[in-house]
C-alpha cells in the first residue's frame, strides 16, 4: 500500500550536471503548489548519512534556474556503498520525519537508490541528470545538451587554430562509458572523425583516411574522442598514431570539465522544469524507485534497476551521418 506523502527530502548526487538547479527549482516548486514540506540534503548521500537536511520554501529556489553546478552540492559517497552508511542514512531519514526522496543525479547515484530501497521502505523517485545521457528510460538527461553545445563551441576554436596551423587534433570529451557527447560533438563540429566506445575503433582505418587526407594536401584535421573509447583516450590514440603520421603535426585538447559547467540551454532548463514536476507527481501518486524520463516527448517512469541496467543505444544512423559528411 503506498503512503501518505507530506515531506519529501531532495538531493543532488554524482557528477554535476548544467540544468540540476532548474530540477530542484520545479521539484520544490510543484511540492509547494501541493502543499508538501521539502528538505534540502547537502553533498548527496554524503550528507543524508551527517544529517545535512534543511527546509527549502518555494522562494528559496527564485533565481537559481540559470546557474550551472548545483545549489545542494554533490559529492559521490563512498560510506553510502556501506551497509552501516545507508543505515545511517535511514536513521536521518526517520528523524527529519521524511516521507519520500528525490533524487537527482545519475547511475550511481540511481545504484545507491535502488540498494537502499531494497533495505528501507522509503520510496525513492530520480531526475536523470548526467551530462553523459547514458540512462535507459530517457531520450535526454538533464545536462547533455549544455555540454554538448560546450563541447561544440570549444571545437569551432579548436579548427581556427588547427586550420592556421595545419594540424591533426585530437580532442578528448567526456563520456566515461557512453559515445553520446562525442558522436553530437562530432556532427554539430563538423570533425572529420569520431572514436566512441559503443563501436570498434579501427585505428588502421583512422590511419589510412588521414593518410588519403594528407595526399590530398589536407593538412589539418579533427578527431574527437570520447574519453571511454575502448582502444584509448585522445592521447593514447594520438601516440598510437604519431609515428605512422608523421607527416602530420598532432595536438591533443582535453576539454574536460568545462563540459560540466555553466549556464544550461533552453533545452536542459525545459527538460529539468518538466522531470523535477513529474518527479513529485509520481510520489504523489504512489510510484517508487523509478526514475523520471521523457521518451517520445511524453513523461515516462523506468524502474531504477531497468535505467542503470538497460544499455541505451547510439543511433547507428548519427554514426554514418558522421561518417558520410566527414567526407
Ligand atoms: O558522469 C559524468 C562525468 O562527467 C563523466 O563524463 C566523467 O567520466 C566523470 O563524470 C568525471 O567524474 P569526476 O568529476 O568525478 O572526475
Amino acid at each position: 500500500m503506498s503512503r501518505e506523502i507530506n515531506r519529501i527530502a531532495v538531493f543532488t548526487s554524482g557528477g554535476d550536471a548544467p540544468g540540476m538547479n532548474a530540477a530542484l527549482r520545479a521539484v520544490v516548486r510543484t511540492a509547494s503548489f501541493n502543499d508538501l514540506h521539502v528538505f534540502g540534503i547537502k553533498k548527496g548521500y554524503e550528507g543524508m548519512i551527517n544529517g545535512e537536511f534543511g527546509r527549502i520554501e518555494k522562494r528559496s529556489v527564485g533565481n537559481i534556474m540559470q546557474r550551472g553546478g548545483t545549489i545542494l552540492k554533490t559529492a559521490r559517497s563512498e560510506q553510502f556503498r556501506t551497509k552501516e552508511g545507508r543505515e545511517q542514512a535511514y536513521e536521518y531519514l526517520l528523524a527529519f520525519d521524511i516521507d519520500a526522496c528525490i533524487a537527482l543525479g545519475g547511475n550511481g547515484t540511481f545504484t545507491g537508490a535502488e540498494i537502499f530501497s531494497k533495505e528501507h521502505n522509503i520510496p525513492f523517485i530520480g531526475v536523470p541528470c548526467t551530462i553523459d545521457n547514458d540512462l535507459f528510460g530517457t531520450d535526454y538527461t538533464i545536462g547533455f545538451d549544455t555540454a554538448v553545445n560546450t563541447a561544440i563551441e570549444a571545437v569551432d576554436k579548436i579548427r581556427d587554430t588547427a586550420e592556421s596551423h595545419n594540424r591533426l587534433f585530437f580532442i578528448e570529451v567526456m563520456g566515461r562509458n557512453s559515445g553520446f557527447i562525442a558522436l553530437n560533438t562530432a556532427i554539430g563540429s563538423g570533425a572529420g572523425s569520431v572514436l566512441i566506445p559503443e563501436t570498434e575503433t579501427s585505428i588502421e582505418k583512422l590511419v589510412e583516411n588521414l593518410k588519403l587526407s594528407a595526399r590530398r594536401k589536407k593538412m589539418f584535421s579533427l578527431v574527437i574522442v570520447a574519453e571511454g573509447n575502448k582502444n584509448g583516450n585522445a592521447n593514447e590514440i594520438a601516440e598510437k598514431v604519431r609515428k605512422e603520421l608523421s607527416m602530420f603535426d598532432t595536438r591533443v585538447t582535453i576539454i574536460g570539465h568545462l563540459q560540466r559547467g555553466g549556464s544550461p540551454t533552453f533545452r536542459d532548463r525545459v527538460l529539468a522544469s518538466r522531470l523535477g514536476h513529474a518527479a513529485v507527481k509520481g510520489l504523489i501518486e504512489g510510484k517508487g524507485n523509478v526514475m523520471a524520463g521523457i521518451v517520445n516527448d511524453k513523461i515516462k517512469y523506468t524502474p531504477f534497476k531497468q535505467a542503470i541496467t538497460k544499455p541505451k543505444l547510439v543511433n547507428e544512423e548519427l554514426i554514418q551521418l558522421a561518417q558520410i559528411l566527414a567526407i
